[in-house]
């Protein structure tokens, strides 16, 4: 019998490359080069399984190439809001992510962020390397305290929580959430942590604010201009969701006008082009969306992609379901 064909969009890390050729026939993309629209809808048309990842764009104009032979989008990455879901159900797509082996690396990357942006991490870099720095003096870069200071937590997913142990039980940091529901009691317990009602009143009340919810139209934009001027002037907002849950405008004009001191962003809207703004603030600490950036974490995301494809084509049914 011949093997299931796949088309990876990307390059991935070398060892779950080489499992992917064995397992299937395996059409990979080794200049890393970023496809176009059209190179997806051929690909939907000529491969059995097509393996995206968060910057290539699936939107209903691409799912819906007629002819299909793809039955299945294996993602690469848990967030899936590049792809357009209702289309792909509509058009009879299983899609499948890679949720919890990225959680602690991106947690990482949150608490990397709050730690800059709070001690001015990337600025003081930054005059070191300007040749700036003309010595020690006790009044020289003054930063914000992180141990003991408040943590709210937008969203009290796998990552959100991972982000408050390290949090609460590395730094004394006193925690508070936002969702809907309240969390496990135990882990509430364990985490002293305390949920509030709504955004607004976490807004105001927390020293650090750091984004956990999905991306899409639900979230685009919490964070608006509104909600911004109900920080505290001393606080720092830290972004590892995705770009359009901010209001990147709101983000620089509160940056700007310091009404909050400092923002750690890993995500931007329209990735990789984000907002010029952003480039000459002192109090944006920026990174390359590198949440779950470390070998470990993109090979283990790989491995489950390859996961959910096998059950996928030996059993009718993948691992980790999106639709
Ligand atoms: C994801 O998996 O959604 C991440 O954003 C990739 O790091």
């Amino acid at each position: 019998m011949s093997k299931p064909s796949v088309f990876i969009t990307r390059k991935w890390p070398a060892s779950v490359e080489a499992k992917l050729q064995i397992l299937f026939d395996a059409t990979l993309n080794a200049t890393d080069r970023p496809l176009s629209a059209d190179e997806f809808r051929s690909a939907l048309q000529q491969y059995d399984a097509v393996c995206p990842t968060v910057c290539d764009a699936f939107p209903a104009d691409v799912l819906t190439v007629p002819n299909k032979r793809c039955k299945i989008l294996g993602n690469f990455g848990v967030g899936f809001n590049h792809i357009d879901i209702q289309t792909a159900k509509a058009e009879g797509l299983t899609v499948s992510n890679t949720p919890g082996v990225l959680t602690e690396s991106t947690a990482d990357i949150a608490m990397t962020l709050l730690l800059m942006s709070a001690r001015r991490g990337a600025e003081g870099d930054r005059i070191v390397r300007a040749k700036q720095w003309h010595g020690w003096c006790p009044t020289h870069m003054l930063s914000t305290d992180v141990t003991g200071a408040t943590l709210g937590l937008i969203g009290f997913g796998r990552i959100a929580q991972a982000m408050a142990r390290k949090a609460h039980h590395g730094f004394g940091m006193k925690i508070l959430y936002f969702k809907p529901t309240p969390a496990d009691p135990a882990l509430v317990h364990n985490l002293q942590a305390e949920r509030c009602e709504t955004i607004e009143e976490l807004l105001t009340t927390s020293d650090f604010v750091s984004l956990h919810c999905p991306g899409g139209p639900d979230t685009k934009h919490l964070i608006n201009a509104e909600r911004l001027k109900l920080m505290k002037p001393s606080a720092h907002l830290i972004n590892t969701a995705r770009g359009d849950v901010v209001d990147s405008q709101a983000l620089i004009a509160a940056l700007t006008a310091r009404t909050i001191c400092g923002a750690g962003l890993d995500v931007y809207e329209n990735e990789p082009h984000l907002h010029e703004g952003f480039l000459g603030l002192d109090n944006a600490s920026l990174l390359p969306h590198l949440g779950s950036a470390t070998l470990n974490t993109r090979t283990a995301m790989g491995e489950k992609v390859i996961a959910n494809l096998v059950a996928f084509f030996e059993q009718g049914e993948v691992l980790d379901r999106v639709v």
